[in-house]
């Protein structure tokens, strides 16, 4: 099959042995399928059709064992091809989300499979789409608040019964900006939410005020979901002097295997997550709770082939390559019934 990935520069890989990105392209390279990388700011149209600027990826004979080798060793060829003459587009670029890439692959959700869906990532690029998830009991999703309003703010967190809470950016990533604010320093926390809601050329952003869960500073545990059901799990501990479990923030990663709440939270979630269209995420759990549903370009694979000796990635590709089977057989079969039509 011809895979097209749709991700962050190649020389901005600075990690090779940690980027799970690189670790789904040597995956596809390895099988011999024809792989080509692009940027969102590479799409184009031309006459009407949307094209990428494209590296295509020579095929190699032996690629390399470690991810390092394979990341110095790529040989690349330049081409202009169109976006719907994949198999499928692995969509593994960084938050925040270009609204615009998602217009550009509006005109190709039809013909190629993409990973994840077009109107999944529309929908689930921020951190609201775990706020709103349903449950208003609070059993799954700690207690949320997301606004632009101060003084609604600061009303909550005066009435809250807990001293400790956690105030982070609507669309931050990688533990940027989440901090855990303390009721018994209020002075502070007035100019700390101007800061967060109000940018200087008079714009304004979202705030996400939510429930401090207990358990934090033990770590929190990161999720790898296919097709709805749980592909892998780690265990994130944060660093010495952080409450972020984030490896981006100084978390170190451990084995874990899920408890049987967190296998709960699975199972209610993964419909959901495939009728959007959700095929591959990574969710973040603290104490069983869901704290963030990542869906744009989950990471974990690297750090869990790690600590398990596995090869995760081999199960993210078995499952487009079988995806990408049933859309063709679908295609075929179409294309005999309209003959059939047609000669009739
Ligand atoms: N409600 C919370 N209670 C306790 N810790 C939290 C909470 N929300 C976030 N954290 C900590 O901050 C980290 C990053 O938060 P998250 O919401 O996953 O944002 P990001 O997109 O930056 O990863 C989490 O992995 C966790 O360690
Ligand atoms: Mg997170």
């Amino acid at each position: 099959m011809n895979v097209c990935f749709l991700m962050y520069p190649w020389q901005d890989i600075k990690n090779p042995e940690d980027d799970s990105s690189l670790a789904l392209v040597k995956e596809c390279v390895k099988r011999g399928h024809g792989v080509a990388m692009t940027t969102p700011a590479n799409l184009t149209i031309r006459d009407s059709v949307t094209f990428a600027f494209c590296k295509v990826i020579e095929r190699q004979e032996k690629v390399s064992q470690t991810l390092k080798g394979f990341h110095a060793k790529a040989k690349f060829r330049d081409e202009m091809l169109p976006l719907a003459g994949f198999d499928v587009i692995i969509m593994r670029s960084n938050p925040p989300l270009d609204t615009i890439m998602l217009n550009f692959l509006d005109s190709v959700k039809d013909d190629v499979f993409i990973m994840n869906s077009v109107d999944g990532i529309r929908r689930a690029n921020n951190k609201l789409y775990t706020a709103v998830f349903e449950d208003d009991k609070t059993e799954f999703i700690p207690r949320t608040h997301v606004t632009k309003n101060k003084e609604y703010l600061l009303g909550i967190i005066k009435e809250s019964k807990e001293d400790k809470m956690i105030l982070k950016p609507l669309n931050g990533f990688g533990g940027s900006g989440v901090i855990l604010i303390e009721k018994s320093a209020m002075n502070s926390i007035s100019s700390l939410l101007d800061f967060y809601i109000n940018n200087k050329d008079g714009s304004s952003n979202y705030v996400i005020l939510q429930d401090y869960i207990p358990g934090a500073d033990q770590g929190d545990v990161r999720i790898l979901m296919l097709n709805g059901k749980a592909i892998g799990a780690m265990k994130r501990v944060p660093g010495e002097n952080d409450h972020r479990s984030n490896v981006s923030a100084g978390g170190r990663v451990e084995k874990h295997a899920l408890t049987k709440r967190e296998k709960e939270l699975c199972r209610r979630i993964g419909p959901k997550l495939v009728k959007d269209g959700l095929y591959f995420v990574g969710i973040d759990v603290i104490n069983g709770m869901l704290v963030e549903v990542n869906v744009m370009s989950p990471g974990g694979i690297t750090y869990m082939n790690r600590v398990y000796k596995t090869k995760v990635q081999e199960k993210v590709i078995n499952f487009v390559e079988d995806m990408v089977i049933a859309k063709v057989s679908r295609l075929d079969r179409r294309a005999q019934l309209r003959k059939h039509v047609d000669e009739a």
